[in-house]
């Protein structure tokens, strides 16, 4: 049986739930093998898979745990998700925006994962910022202040875990029908009404092409149709960092700037604002035109930051407390011209080397360090001007400044 599956899968064939089924959670019992999951996993890569059997990998993740029920709180809950990017700060950003518009937000959220940095990792960039509430914290949370951001509690989808660690090394990650099976399994056990995803592309993102993000796009939107969930997408680039910082506290800092509308240069604010009008679309059901405004509005008015300062104030993070490095290094032009390209990859990099992230397992994470971009893609730059301020302690990489900025 565990061989006539992987040889169907090998010949194109589609496999039905019961093979599906039989092979994952024999995987997950310990009686399928990692070669032979991996042999799997790599004839889905190269083969794909049909709509009906990406609907019963995602039927199995989602059985393989607990499905949250927020239906308790009172309004539609609407939950977002980003598949990963440098300098993806976003969250810190939507999150309290549309909460300040009436619209529940549990937002559980990851650490980082290669060169991209997670949105709890950030938190944790602020004193005593608690990363891991408890159920009826999360409901009361929620039910005072209408937003909460927290790690993962519980075990949603824990096969999706097991599955994806070994992905990881078996260079099976790039596999459309396993990423749209993967984070959706996740979306659904998380209890959210309608679900809006970010769906990056481009050097610095796990997709590299805007085809294959439709294309992850599009199965995920199906997939929500199977569970009665409304799940609307949206492409993003990342060839090209999001916003001006990469590394915790500064990207922490940076999103206070951007929710106190103080930094709108960038373009990290117009993906926030727009992010945030979808939700605010979906969790009220009017026109997005409508929701911008909104949107806007609660920026203008600094309701957008009071919310954010009830979120850290409940979650007992101490915003006074956060601490960026004094050791700095300016990072100077060494061309005139104009900036027609930051990579977002390189920046990601460097960002792992000066500390900012974990190369192995072990590593402690410095939260003071990152990287300030002086200039953004579009600046005319002069000779000896500022591209860059890394913020650095103990370990002060050469920066490979022709590898990250184009200067034509
Ligand atoms: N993020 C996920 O959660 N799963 C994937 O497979 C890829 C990105």
């Amino acid at each position: 049986m565990i061989l006539d599956i992987i040889n169907k899968k090998r010949l194109g064939k589609e496999l039905s739930y019961r093979e599906i089924d039989y092979f994952f959670n024999g995987y997950l019992e310990g009686e399928i093998a990692d070669y032979q999951m991996s042999s799997l996993l790599m004839a889905i890569c190269i083969n794909g898979m049909t709509d009906e059997e990406i609907f019963s990998l995602t039927k199995v993740f989602v059985d393989s745990g607990e499905v949250l029920d927020f239906s308790d709180i009172e309004g539609i809950k609407v939950d977002k998700h980003s598949t990963g990017g440098i300098g993806d700060k976003t969250t810190l950003i939507i999150a309290p925006i549309v909460a300040s518009l009436g619209i529940p937000v549990i937002k559980m959220s990851g650490r980082g994962l290669g060169y991209t940095g997670g949105t709890i990792d950030k938190l944790e960039s602020i004193p005593g910022f608690r990363i891991n509430l408890k159920d009826r914290e999360i409901e009361k949370q929620v039910k005072e202040i209408g937003v909460v951001i927290t790690g993962q509690t519980r075990d949603l989808a824990p096969m999706d875990k097991v599955i994806y660690a070994l992905r990881d090394v078996t260079a099976t990650v790039s596999s459309i029908p396993l990423i749209a099976s993967s984070i959706m399994s996740k979306k659904i056990a998380s209890g959210a009404d309608k679900i809006l995803i970010d769906v990056k592309y481009g050097n610095g993102a796990l997709l590299k092409t805007k085809e294959e993000a439709k294309e992850l796009s599009k199965l995920m939107v199906k997939i929500g149709e199977v569970y009665g969930r409304e799940v609307r997408t949206m492409l993003s680039d990342m060839n090209t960092p999001l916003g001006r910082c990469v590394g915790n506290s500064l990207e922490v800092l940076e999103a206070i700037d951007v929710l106190k509308g103080k930094d709108d240069s960038s373009n990290l604010f117009n993906l926030c604002v727009d992010l945030a009008s979808e939700m605010v679309s979906m969790g009220k059901e009017i026109p997005e035109e409508e929701a911008k405004k909104l949107v806007i509005e609660s920026i203008d008015s600094g309701k957008a930051f009071k919310k954010f300062e009830e979120l850290v104030n409940h979650q007992e993070g101490d915003l006074k407390g956060i601490k960026v490095s004094d050791n700095t290094i300016k990072v100077r032009s060494t061309k005139s011209g104009e900036i027609t390209k930051i990579n977002a990859l390189e920046l990601g990099k460097l960002s792992l080397l000066l500390g900012a992230g974990k190369v192995k397992k072990t590593d402690k994470i410095d939260y003071s360090v990152g990287i300030k971009l002086n200039k953004l893609v579009g600046n005319k730059v002069e000779k000896g001007d500022v591209l860059m301020t890394l913020y650095v302690n103990k370990n002060t990489p050469d920066a490979k400044i022709d590898d990250i900025f184009t200067i034509e």
